[in-house]
């Protein structure tokens, strides 16, 4: 014997009254028939599809199945017992194991409309072939978002000079030590003053300044013209510079950014590492291309903090970087640099250090 099927439907009928229009109270003038003559089965395993237009009776034949309309005459199988003779009570068990999930009208297709419309309709619910328009938004919340950071940003080294000026000139206590309070104010003013460069920087590379302009460039000349302007820092903290690169290492790119890109990440490692610890810049050949490293020994960064690394404003230790006086924007710049210039800065752990590296194409000196 066959085994019989999970669910047989056999030659299922339903009709629906018609009212005239005095409504229920009166006897239905006629019958409509959503369903004739339905018969089909579906086995354990199997999804079966019921295709047709609107109103040939699909939702009615499932709602009939879940018991949720009674039929006319036929029946439905299921696990051996025809459902259409359950009453509520024997049925209620069965409820958990035949489900209807409902049609969502607004995916569906309605043949009273046009296909675009119905496109359109279901792609403005889920804002897709508006790409231009949400990336907008997108990047005005960006800019709101930066735009109100910065506010902050600003604000703190502003009140701390303010409330250094106001303990001097009131003659307050430590304040009565003007040298002092004096130098500890202008420190704070080149804070300051950096990182109101560095937002004057990023808001031309977001105009697309067309001083910005690319060219031929030879990096190795901007990395030693670097060195040799900032060699009292190193020398002040008993660092050992390391350098592996050819005698010249030619991009194209643009110059003034590619000083800032170098300035901020041998900047950081020189700030940031421990006294006598060693710097590592190379640049080795790839295939058409030269990829750049810029290392330090001596530092960590935790690796939760590497994913926001490159976020504006964002420092990993805030005391410390108080101290050596940082903006917090160093990397986000380099990295919005080295996107205008197709490429990416990267971020990893070393054994004995951290090592920020990118890649950017050859070229024809
Ligand atoms: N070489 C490095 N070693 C350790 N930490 C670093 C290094 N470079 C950057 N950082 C961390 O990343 C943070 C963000 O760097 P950056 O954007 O240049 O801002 P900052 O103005 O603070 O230098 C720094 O505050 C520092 O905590
Ligand atoms: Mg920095």
């Amino acid at each position: 014997m066959m085994d019989a099927h999970l669910l047989e439907v056999k030659n299922l009928k339903k009709t629906y009254p018609i009212y005239g229009n005095m409504g229920k109270f009166f006897k239905p003038k006629k019958r409509m028939c959503a369903v004739d003559d339905m018969s089909f089965y579906i086995d354990e395993g199997e999804t079966y599809g019921l295709v047709g237009e609107s109103g040939c009776g699909k939702s009615t034949t499932g709602r009939t199945i879940v018991g949720l309309h009674k039929a006319d005459s036929g029946s439905v199988l299921y696990g051996g017992k025809d459902l259409c003779g359950l009453s509520d009570r024997e049925f209620r068990p069965l409820r958990g194991e035949l489900q209807m999930v409902f049609q969502d009208t607004v995916s569906a297709l309605n043949p009273r409309q046009r296909i675009g419309a119905i496109l359109e309709e279901t792609l403005k619910i889920h804002g897709v072939g508006d790409a231009k328009k949400r990336r907008e938004k997108a990047l005005e919340q960006a800019q709101i978002e930066f735009f109100a950071a910065a506010s902050h940003e600003l604000k703190t080294p502003i009140t701390v000079i303010k409330g250094q000026l106001e303990g001097m000139l009131l003659g307050i206590g430590a304040y009565k030590d003007r040298e002092k309070y004096l130098l500890r104010s202008l420190r704070v003013t080149q804070t300051l003053e950096s990182m109101v460069y560095d937002l004057l920087t990023i808001s031309r590379l977001q105009a697309g300044d067309p001083g910005f302009q690319t060219g031929k460039l030879d990096c190795a000349s901007v990395i030693r013209k670097y060195l040799a302007d900032t060699e009292d820092l190193v020398v002040g903290k008993d660092l050992q510079i390391e350098c592996r690169f050819p005698d010249s290492v030619p991009v194209h790119a643009n110059e003034s950014l590619m000083e800032k890109v170098f300035s901020n990440l041998i900047g950081n490692a020189v700030k940031y590492a421990p006294p006598e610890a060693v710097v590592k810049i190379t640049v080795r050949e790839g295939q058409g291309s030269w990829q750049f490293s810029i290392e330090n020994t001596g530092t960590h960064i935790p690796e939760e903090a590497i994913p926001k690394l490159f976020e504006a404003f964002y420092r990993v230790d805030t005391s410390r970087s108080r101290q050596t006086g940082g903006s917090g924007l160093g990397l986000y710049i380099v990295q919005k640099i080295l996107q205008q210039h197709h490429s990416r800065c990267h971020v990893r752990n070393t054994q004995e250090g951290v090592a920020f590296f990118f890649e950017l194409p050859q070229r024809q000196l």
